[in-house]
């Protein structure tokens, strides 16, 4: 690191210890630092996730912060299942078109998020009148109209899908996890999934969305996945490798190793939901109750810069990376359920200011 760099990074991990520990900003917000957007603009697109909590009344410096800073997004949230179509004949689109509104008012390229996933989808979708299992047939033909129903309200704006989210399995030689979509439906519900997203917007890219791809077992089963879709005459236009990182995983080589196998065959890889939690895998401690030191916040930055250099080598094959939160208060991983405690895993603190980690990736 340059040395005026340097000395200015020191400044900057000092306020933002303060400002942790204190909640006041005596450093200036991100107003006048280089925006990600045109940094990488040659590269790929830079996006945020964020949904209605970004949108209350005390959130505008993250809105500010948004649309100075990325050019695309990710609803968190308001697309999912369980919030968009929580009971069988109604639809809950208000949180997702404002969402969809913030983004098109600051010209940001939207992806939506997500059509089928294991996870918060309501138990109704898979039951039957008795409450008993649905019928395949049943199942399909909601999974048909949710599609059909949910893409066809945005598209034209909504420009690419991640159509299904964490099939795979992540067991030692597993292939499809174990999901109520498989019960109720079969190994097919995938490629069903795709033809039905295929049917409401022929326009829009159809994205395949997971995580740990960087696993030799789980990337065998990504390759397996992609050569079956391909088999039934379905092309996805990327695979989403989510990115959630940690401070001592995963090692750069093995993410270089898995854009440079995917993109080999011939797909495009996006980086859909990065962070960096200062925690390693597992660990339980609260170690930052009062913010996180410089130490670890100057670790963090030396792995946001060896994870972008693995982007930018790759950079032909990306289209997107992006950030799945917009600082580090809003970021899911201060509300997981088997701790409490914050997590500082982002490129902006909770005052919104640029840390470390964002001036290690600004050339
Ligand atoms: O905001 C409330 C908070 O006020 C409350 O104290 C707390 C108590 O549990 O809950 C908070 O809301 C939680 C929210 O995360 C906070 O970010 C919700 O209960 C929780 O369901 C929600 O979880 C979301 C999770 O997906 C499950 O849908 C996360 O926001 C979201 O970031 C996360 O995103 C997923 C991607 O969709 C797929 N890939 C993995 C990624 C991370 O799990």
């Amino acid at each position: 690191m340059k040395k005026a760099a340097f000395i200015f990074c020191s400044a900057l991990v000092m306020g933002t210890v303060l400002s942790s520990v204190t909640g006041c900003g005596s450093l200036r917000q991100g107003g006048n630092v280089p925006a990600l957007k045109k940094v990488f603009r040659d590269e790929f697109q830079v996006g945020v996730a964020f949904g209605t909590p970004m949108l209350e009344a005390d959130q505008e410096p993250a809105r500010q912060l948004v649309a100075r800073q990325f050019n695309a997004c990710t609803p968190e949230n308001e697309m999912k299942w369980s919030v968009i179509h929580p009971e069988p004949d109604r639809y809950n689109f208000e949180p997702a078109d404002a969402v969809v509104a913030f983004a098109e008012k600051h010209g940001m390229e939207i992806t939506g998020h997500t059509l089928v996933w294991h996870l918060q989808t309501p138990d109704w979708v898979f039951l039957d009148d008795q409450g008993g299992p649905a019928s395949r047939e049943v199942v399909v033909r909601r999974l048909r109209d949710h599609i059909h129903t949910v893409m066809g309200r945005y598209k034209g704006r909504v420009t690419g899908w991640d159509v299904v989210n964490e099939a795979l399995s992540n067991l030692p030689g597993g292939y499809l996890r174990d999901s109520p979509w498989r019960r109720a439906i079969g190994d097919d519900y995938l490629v069903l999934a795709y033809q039905f997203a295929r049917e409401a917007d022929p326009e829009a890219k159809l994205y395949y969305n997971d995580f740990n791809l960087e696993k030799p077992d789980k990337l065998a089963s990504m390759l397996r996945l992609m050569d079956e879709l391909a088999a039934q005459g379905i092309h996805l236009d990327a695979v989403g490798n989510q990115g959630h990182s940690h401070i001592d995983y995963p090692p750069a080589k093995a993410l270089d190793n898995a854009i440079a196998t995917l993109s080999g065959r011939g797909l495009k890889i996006n980086i859909s939901e990065i962070d960096l939690s200062l925690y390693s895998f597992g660990d339980k401690e609260n170690r930052y109750p009062n913010g996180a030191s410089r130490e670890i916040l100057a670790t963090q930055a030396e792995r946001y810069a060896e994870l972008f250099k693995v982007f930018g080598k790759h950079h032909q094959h990306i289209d997107r990376v992006t950030f799945w939160g917009v600082h580090d208060g809003l970021s899911w991983l201060n509300f997981l359920s088997e701790f409490e405690r914050p997590d500082y895993p982002l490129l902006f603190d909770r005052d919104c200011r640029p840390k470390p980690a964002f001036y290690a990736l600004i050339p």
